[in-house]
């Protein structure tokens, strides 16, 4: 058993929170509900750490190196805690998220000034470890997989709302593809109750939330308890939260391929609060590679789900993760990756080198790619997928679209919101547009925003 003693945490009643967030989505959403959770305590956020009173590492697992990154980071936040001890003051350091639930309490013997380490199931439990802390001065472990949902005991938002909010409806991933760390850090799927997350969409559209994004590591695979003894598909789930009054965009996040069923399909075509983008990874374009990275779906199936969107609703735009270099890929699994991007002409996309993740069943191949072959192949996607982008945007221009405004721009009136597309828009205006959804021309295209103008200068 480790064993520490820490200096005793400050006793102002107003007390610094430093969250540093790595990753995915799922990570941001969940920073700021321990923002929230950790507000009655007296903390509230701050931007930089060397003053924070506590300093909550919200950490990512899915690349190669990410335990390293905290580490060398840790060792920054060291320096800050022992210039603040020096200053009588102390300085409480948390891991959080995936490395936290990953490592466990590896991270207490590299790294003995840390806290509290807390995975990403259990940090509904923050205010009690702060309190073993203070108590025992000691530090502090919650990893476990409870189970009953961490979601029982989060407090749902309070405050004024941004325009465009997530709400986590799900958790974990059962699907094992055999190159991804989700299924181990995040564990099994769990769906959180439909009843529930009404609540929480009326209460995010009271607080000003015109847009939801349903946030999970799989929300098609959702199937929440529907309070009749049932459950209920992400489907059903999506036109109970239309009818939220004042709710006018709904979107979802991340979805897999498979479970796209005909039901979901039909809602794309009728349902107009449903944006028309959407996020479908498919990872590779070879059945081999599918096969070999146990994706369950293949090449054939991919496509047909984007014809059948595409079909439902012809205005329909799609992103997706690519991973090239995977376990065996061959010049022409990869030829078949590039023709399934010339196939369906995306939006936008994330694509990535192979990377090995301890403990996942690809790691342990023997027939890794090289970097060399990894560098080329990656560099021809993002050839391919960037262009495709620019043809997207480049399409925008001229035409006069709907923009829901979240936040202000760079520059003095400057007014920044997203297309039904997520395309980032900047529009110059006399008037506030925060909150509100207004149709713009579309001027101009640069590499990753849009510029546009107020058709109507009355607003
Ligand atoms: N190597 C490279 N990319 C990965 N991803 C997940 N695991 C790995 C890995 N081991 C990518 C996938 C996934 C996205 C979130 O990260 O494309 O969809
Ligand atoms: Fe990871 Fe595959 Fe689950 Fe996505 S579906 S989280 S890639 S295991």
């Amino acid at each position: 058993m480790l064993e520490k003693t820490i200096t005793p945490i400050n006793n102002n009643s107003q007390k610094k929170l430093f969250i540093k967030t790595y990753g995915c989505q799922m990570n941001v959403y969940d920073s700021a509900v321990m923002a929230n959770l950790l507000k009655p305590h007296g903390y509230s956020l701050v931007t930089d750490f060397p003053e924070a009173d506590l300093v909550i590492l919200n950490t990512c697992h899915i690349r190669e190196k990410a335990s390293e990154k905290v580490y060398s980071e840790l060792g920054r936040i060291r320096q800050a805690k022992e210039e603040q001890k020096a200053k009588g003051r102390s300085m409480l350091i948390c891991v959080a998220g995936c490395v936290a639930q990953a490592e466990g309490e590896e991270i207490i013997k590299r790294a003995p000034f840390v806290d509290i380490v807390v995975g990403s199931q259990s940090y509904h439990e923050l205010p009690t470890l702060l309190e073993q802390v203070r108590r025992q001065k000691k530090w502090a472990i919650n990893i476990d997989f409870p189970e009953n949902s961490k979601f029982d005991h989060l407090p749902s938002p309070s405050e004024q709302q941004s325009a465009s909010v997530f709400l986590s409806i799900q958790e974990g991933c059962d699907k094992f593809c055999h190159f991804c760390v989700v299924p181990y850090t995040r564990g099994a799927e769990y769906s959180r109750p439909v009843a529930e997350i009404y609540r929480e969409a009326i209460k995010l559209v009271s607080l000003g939330a015109k847009e939801i994004t349903l946030l999970g590591q799989n929300v098609t695979g959702y199937h929440g308890d529907n309070g009749y003894g049932g459950t209920w598909n992400i489907a059903k789930l999506l036109k109970q939260l239309a009818k939220i009054d004042g709710l006018q965009r709904l979107r979802y996040t991340t979805s897999h391929p498979r479970e796209i069923d005909d039901e979901l399909i039909s809602l794309h075509g009728s349902e107009e609060k449903l944006m028309p983008f959407l996020h479908l990874p498919v990872q590779s374009g070879s059945d081999a590679i599918l096969k070999a990275m146990n994706r369950k779906h293949d090449r054939a199936h991919y496509l047909q789900v984007i014809k059948n969107l595409r079909a439902a609703r012809p205005d329909m735009a799609f992103s997706s993760d690519f991973i090239v270099g995977y376990p065996g890929e061959t010049e022409a699994d990869f030829a078949d990756t590039m023709d399934l991007v010339a196939q369906v002409n995306y939006a936008q996309c994330f694509s990535f080198k192979y990377s090995q993740r301890p403990g996942t069943p690809a790691a342990a191949l023997a027939n890794q790619v090289n970097e060399e072959i990894k560098a080329d192949r990656l560099q021809r996607l993002q050839e391919l997928l960037t262009k495709q982008q620019n043809e997207f945007n480049a399409n925008s221009v001229g035409k006069t679209i709907e923009v829901l405004f979240d936040k202000p721009g760079k520059m003095t009136n400057q007014y920044q919101g997203k297309t039904p597309y997520l395309q980032t828009v900047n529009v110059i205006s006399d008037s506030n547009l925060i909150g509100k959804t207004v149709s713009i021309k579309i001027t101009k295209a640069l590499r990753n925003t849009l510029v546009g103008e107020l058709c109507d200068d009355k607003l």
